[in-house]
């Protein structure tokens, strides 16, 4: 018999895509009381892209179909026709610099329509399916405080504010500064703060007649190549329906940027020198960076491999778990996989009608579908982080043995859509389940409990 609880407080740090899909999907179960509390003073996200392909699409209709339906509301889609076989062409990446221009390194297709979101709209989306009550804000977490463990021992939440808040179970979706992380693995383990790659990505539009001017009638030719060679890549197409032209250029092997100043302001004539042997086009575009706020430099850093996800009853998910570099846009569909995986599991396992096959006291249970978690997420997501870093070496001729002819790049970046897309998301949270069922016959065994 399933004795009445009260429900279980899950207390979920950050409401970016990974804390807000978290929220979202555990709102399903009566018997979990999930919170979100951000730092900020509302949902935001900076104005920019991002990819969410089709296994990031599958994890959002499993953990809600209303995501899926917001994602497809607001999501861009490419307007260029299939290819004879019903392939979307997804990404494209070809050499900008001679001898080999234009000719084909990367290209990720698939069956599905490609699409890009604007992260502003997405999280747009997400806040819609929020219930208020459960959304906390000016939030900024300083620090987790545990006792003893016991299910009786409720994990503390200190933030910036001086307030606090209490919860069974605690999961960091905190981002790439990671505040939880900072708990599980501790301050002095060398997997805790992310490094500077040497990267920076620096994004911008400008008019259409001033680009037009500049590159002539190529600039409305939606040309979705971007162009790569020796410490740098760029990419340009038409948007706003023809009325600006969007650019990102990518340097490489930059000097170090400061841990807490992440945005970077460009040096436009550095820039342009960077760029002064790549093909005319390529440099013209660089030239069109204009030399004002309006261009935005993100730095791009990395996390260490983390040798677990969770400690007790805290866990991770999302870049507090696994900050990737962008060069597979993969990075945020990693953040919707962990909280598919992570609501399922906890939705089921938490369930007081499981007490009918195992008994677990609330902390047995977390620590299992921990375990399940980070088995299954582990892996997969650190290996987009590795794969993506090395993406970006590959592009920008910075692979030890590797030389920047497109032929050679190619080879080594074959099939990396496959399974990055075509990950069965169904699977995945089977496979979790039957970690965790073993662990708890395990624990059933162990302690004659059978
Ligand atoms: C330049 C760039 C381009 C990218 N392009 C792509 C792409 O094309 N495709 C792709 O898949 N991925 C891309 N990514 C990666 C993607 O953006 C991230 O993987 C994704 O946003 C991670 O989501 P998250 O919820 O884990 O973290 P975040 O989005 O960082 O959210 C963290 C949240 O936690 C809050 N927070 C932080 N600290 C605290 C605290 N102490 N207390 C309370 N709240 C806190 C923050 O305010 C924020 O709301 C890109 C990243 C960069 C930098
Ligand atoms: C796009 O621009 C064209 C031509 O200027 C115009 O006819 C059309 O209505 C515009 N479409 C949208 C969606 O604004
Ligand atoms: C900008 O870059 C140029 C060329 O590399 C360099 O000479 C100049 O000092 C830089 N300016 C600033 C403000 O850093």
């Amino acid at each position: 018999m399933s004795s009445p609880r009260k429900p279980i407080n899950i207390a979920i740090v950050g409401g970016g895509f990974a804390g807000l899909a978290l929220l979202i999907g555990l709102q399903k179960y009566p018997h979990i009381d999930a919170h979100v509390y951000e730092s900020q003073d509302e949902f935001t996200e900076i104005g920019a892209g991002a990819v969410l392909g089709p296994n990031a699409q599958q994890a959002m209709s499993l953990i809600d179909p209303r995501i899926l339906e917001g994602f497809q509301r607001r999501a861009i889609f490419g307007f260029q026709e299939p290819n004879a076989e019903g392939f979307h062409s997804w990404a494209t990446v070809v050499k900008g610099q001679t001898p080999d221009v234009d000719e084909i390194v990367m290209h990720y297709k698939h069956k599905l329509k490609d699409s890009t979101i604007h992260r502003a709209h997405f999280i747009d989306e997400l806040n819609k399916l929020v219930e208020p009550h459960r959304a906390h804000f000016g939030k900024r977490l300083s620090e987790v405080r545990e006792g003893t463990g016991g299910d009786s021992d409720p994990i503390t939440l200190v933030f910036g504010d001086g307030s606090t808040a209490e919860a069974d179970i605690v999961i960091g979706s905190d981002g790439i500064h990671s505040v939880v992380r900072k708990h599980i693995l501790g301050v002095n383990h060398p997997a805790t703060n992310a490094f500077f790659t040497g990267a920076i990505a620096y994004r911008c539009t400008v008019p259409m007649a001033k680009a037009k001017d500049t590159l002539g009638e190529r600039a409305i030719q939606p040309q979705f190549a971007m162009k790569c060679g020796k410490d740098g890549m760029v990419f340009g197409f038409p948007m706003s329906n023809f009325s600006l032209y969007y650019i990102a250029v990518v340097t490489f092997n930059n000097a170090p940027v400061p841990h807490d100043q992440w945005k970077v302001k460009p040096n436009v004539s550095d820039l342009r020198a960077r760029f002064a042997d790549f093909e005319d086009f390529v440099r013209k575009q660089v030239e069109l960076v204009p030399d004002d706020s309006s261009t935005l430099g993100w730095s791009i850093w990395e996390m260490p491999p983390a040798p677990t996800y969770f400690n007790g009853r805290v866990a991770i998910v999302g870049d507090a778990a696994h900050a990737s570099p962008p060069f597979q846009g993969a990075g945020a569909g990693q953040s919707i996989e962990d909280a598919l995986v992570m609501e399922q599991l906890l939705g089921k396992y938490l369930d007081p009608a499981r007490e009918s096959i195992h008994p677990l006291t609330t902390t047995e249970a977390t620590l299992m579908i921990f375990q399940a978690y980070d088995t299954v997420r582990r892996f997969r997501s650190q290996k987009v982080v590795t794969t993506s870093a090395e993406t970006g070496r590959l592009l920008s001729g910075n692979e030890p043995g590797v030389s920047l002819h497109a032929k050679d790049i190619h080879a080594r970046l074959t099939d990396r859509e496959q399974w990055i897309f075509e990950h069965d998301q169904v699977q995945q949270v089977k496979d979790a389940k039957h970690v965790f069922e073993e662990a708890e016959l395990a624990l059933a065994r162990g302690s004659n409990r059978l």
